[in-house]
Formats: structure tokens, sequence, C-alpha cells
């Protein structure tokens, strides 16, 4: 049974294939689907292709893989042409959170992709509903916020534009239990549920480390152990990167007001170049 026999997307496109954007081809590629990612340059390419592959692999290794690795790897293709989008079902742009490329992929989106497809965003932040506007069609347009790292997350949170058609949401919603995945639905705002919550817990753990109330090391403990987080406020900020959270700050900031003002500490440690586990220091030693 092929997954059109099914519902469920028998092609998918990926616009931008790195950690999120691998992760979420991988999902697809389990699922059955034809898996096209397109990427910004030749080498942008490859690298995605690979890190799909090494997820297709990883896979097997666990013994989570019911075909072999060649099966899933040659349903996926990686390209940097906009071509390839307009047979495709469903489409997730998953560039970096930057306002304006994710305007201009998804400008070059709308006029690529068929116009009965399902467009999405894995946004951790952004309008659902304006970035909507960018494909014309905002009925067809909804978010898809997939969770880092997306193989073992369990949760995808589907955002609804205001203007989502609600038969879109329904086919979401059971594309994503497909993939073995929880799905909740959240109104369009900004930061959504989880962006939102997780930033607001993540501020306040800095501050209080500037405050000196405690060290990094003993808040997300008091966290983990005394709240059951299975990881603390800041050992989450330095997972997530440094960068990125200062930019959902003041974009929080900006749409909901001064409770998202980013604090200096912040500010610093991504001036100096300390941005998590990434650079290898962030509020920990990585
Ligand atoms: N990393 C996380 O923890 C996380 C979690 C949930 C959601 N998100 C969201 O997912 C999105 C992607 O984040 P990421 O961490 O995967 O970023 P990333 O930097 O790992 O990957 C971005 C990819 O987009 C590609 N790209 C850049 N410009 C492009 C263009 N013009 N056309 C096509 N591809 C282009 C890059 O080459 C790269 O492969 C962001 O919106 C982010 O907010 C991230």
């Amino acid at each position: 049974m092929t997954p059109a026999d099914t519902g469920l997307p028998a092609l998918v496109g990926v616009i931008g294939g790195g950690r999120m954007g691998a992760g979420i081809a991988h999902a697809f590629l389990g699922l059955g689907s034809v898996v096209r990612i397109v990427d910004a340059d030749d080498a942008a390419t490859a690298a995605a292709h690979r890190r799909v592959r090494d997820l297709v692999q990883s896979s097997a290794d666990r013994g989570a893989l019911e075909s072999p690795v060649e099966e899933l790897t040659a349903r996926l293709d990686s390209t940097t042409s906009y071509d390839g989008l307009a047979e495709c079902d469903l489409v997730v742009e998953a560039v970096p959170e930057d306002l304006e490329l994710k305007h201009r992929v998804l400008d070059r989106l709308g006029r690529s992709a068929r116009p009965d497809a399902v467009l999405a965003s894995n946004t951790s932040s952004f309008s659902i509903t304006a970035l909507g506007e960018r494909v014309g069609g905002r009925h067809r347009f909804l978010g898809l916020h997939f969770f880092n790292p997306v193989p073992s997350s369990d949760l995808v949170e589907v955002v609804v534009g205001r203007e989502t058609d609600p038969g879109i949401v329904e086919l979401a919603q059971t594309w994503v239990e497909a993939l073995g995945k929880a799905a909740v639905t959240v109104a369009d705002s900004p930061g959504f549920a989880t962006s939102r919550l997780g930033l607001a817990l993540g501020l306040e753990a800095i501050r209080m480390v500037e405050e000196g109330v405690a060290p990094a090391q003993d808040i997300d403990t008091a966290m983990e152990l005394g709240y059951k987080h299975p990881v603390g406020p800041l050992r989450l900020t330095d997972i997530v990167g440094l960068d990125v959270r200062l930019g959902v700050a003041d974009y929080l900031t900006e749409q909901l007001g001064e409770r998202f003002r980013p604090p200096q500490l912040l500010r610093d440690k991504v001036a100096a170049g300390e941005l998590g586990r990434k650079t290898g220091n962030g509020f920990h030693d990585w």
C-alpha cells in the first residue's frame, strides 16, 4: 500500500535540510513518502542529504526500521531547485528563524506549489497568519512545529492561522499521528504555547543567575529534581542555542511586551560568542 492509498502525503517537500528539516525528512521517509529537500546551494544540499542518511542509519542501528536503509534513502532527493515542489502534497519550510529569509522562501514556494498542496512552516515563533500571506492562500497554510531532536520527540504543535481551513488542520493532525507523535493544536499567537512558556521559564532562570540567586547548575537541578523537568531551563537554553533564544525573546518583546525583554546576561553571552552546546559553552560547559 502506498501513502496515497491511506490518505498520507505521497510526496513531501522540505525547504531547509538543517537540524529540523533533516529530522522532518527522516520522519516522512519512515512513513513511506517520497521526500524532496530543497536547500540553498550545492554544499548545503549535500550536507542535508548526509544528515538524513545518518538519521536513517541510526534508526536502523537501533532496530527501529522495518525496511532496509536503501529502501528509504532511495526515496530521498535533494536539490536547489523549487521546480520539484510543484508535485508535492505537503511542503514544510524549515529555514532559519529569520523573518526576511522566511518571506523570500515562502514567496517562491507560493509560486511553485500545487494550488491544493498543504503548506507549513516549522517556525518556533512567527505569526502563521502573517507568514501565510506570503504563499498566496492562507487557507492551506499552517504551522507544524516539530521539536528537536525530531526522531525522539513525541510532539508536534499544530498552529492554526486565522484563515487556515479546518479540513487542512484535521489532515495535518492525522499525518502527525501517523508519524507516531502527539499533535497539540493551538491558535496562532506569538511563540504559540511551547516557545512562549519555555522562554518565560528560561528568561527567568537567566535573571536568577544574573541576580546571584543560585548558580546555573543548581537552578537546573532544582527544576529537574523538584519539578521533574527532564532538562533544566538553562541546560535547555544551551541546547536550543542562546542566539536562537535571544532572537525569539526580542520578537516576543515586540509582540507581547516587556515581560519577554531579554536579560543583559543573555545579550552579553551571545555577543561573546557563548551560544551554548554548539560552541561548547553557554550556561554550562559542553
Ligand atoms: N533547532 C531547534 O531546536 C528548533 C526546534 C523547533 C523549531 N525550530 C525552527 O526550525 C527552523 C529551522 O531551524 P534549524 O535549527 O533546523 O536551523 P538550521 O540552521 O540547522 O537549518 C537551516 C537550513 O536551512 C537552509 N537554508 C538557509 N537558507 C536557505 C534558503 N534560502 N533556501 C533553502 N534552504 C536554506 C540551511 O542551509 C540549513 O540547511 C527555524 O524556524 C527554527 O526556529 C528549531
